[in-house]
């Protein structure tokens, strides 16, 4: 991130982090969201805080951006029946906010538990010994990672998705389709080059369940289900 960031200062280009499931994840100290020009938050129902439908939050220490993203939220007004912007209707709705404001007390348990999840699925893995598992999510010295998926890597990805699938372990993508392959960016400068990583990320990488009350049952079974597993 920091080196983005001195080149987007040496460019004069705003960093706009997409923070949108990273509530409480870390480096350095430095909360996700505060790293960037702007940091956005999703708090779609899945997500680690999440709603009972949509919302949102943009974080920043800009007062003049902060303003003019208030402003743009209510169809850009500045004032009752003073509209210097042309924004749109991005207000978070009451109920959602009453959700939220539930929630936010638990969110430093619950990232709690699927830290530790993360850990037992990690010490799992190292007891099995699972041949199809090329790489486990790691965390570098002095980031906090708040799991919102645990994505592992396997060259049988698909293979040991329907395998998963038969034994009742539902499994995730995230993302299948790397994004200069979707048709809405075909146009683009860019969208005929090859992204190696993205495009093998988006085939050797399979998200496996993780939430905060995932039992050590379960993650046994995961674990035991995939170590079984032959390519
Ligand atoms: C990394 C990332 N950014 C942004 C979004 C979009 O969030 P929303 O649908 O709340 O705008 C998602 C949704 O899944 C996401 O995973």
């Amino acid at each position: 991130m920091s080196a983005l960031s001195a080149l987007a200062d040496e460019a004069g280009v705003p960093v706009v982090e997409d923070a949108a499931q990273a509530i409480g994840a870390a480096i350095d100290g430095h909360q996700a969201g505060t790293l960037g020009t702007a940091g956005c938050f999703s708090f779609y129902p899945t997500k680690n805080l999440g709603g009972f439908g949509d919302g949102g939050l943009v974080t920043t220490n800009d007062d003049d951006l902060a303003d003019r993203v208030r402003s743009l939220r209510d169809h850009g007004a500045s004032a009752p029946y003073q509209h210097n912007l042309v924004g749109g209707n991005f207000r978070l709705d009451a109920l959602q906010a009453a959700v939220l404001r539930v929630k936010l007390p638990r969110l430093t348990d619950w990232t709690a538990g699927r830290r530790a999840n993360a850990t037992r699925y990690g010490e799992l893995f190292q007891r099995l010994s699972a041949t199809a598992v090329t790489s486990l999510p790691v965390e570098p010295d002095g980031r906090t990672h708040v799991y919102h998926q645990y994505v592992i890597r396997t060259r049988a990805r698909d293979s040991l998705r329907v395998h998963l699938a038969s034994k009742g372990v539902t499994t995730g993508l995230y993302y299948s389709v790397p994004l200069h392959w979707q048709p809405c960016f075909a146009n683009i400068a860019g969208a005929r080059a090859t992204f190696p990583h993205a495009e093998l990320a988006s085939v050797e990488t399979l998200a496996l369940p993780i939430y905060p009350e995932l039992t050590l049952a379960q993650q046994k079974f995961v674990a035991e289900t995939i170590s079984e597993y032959v390519p």
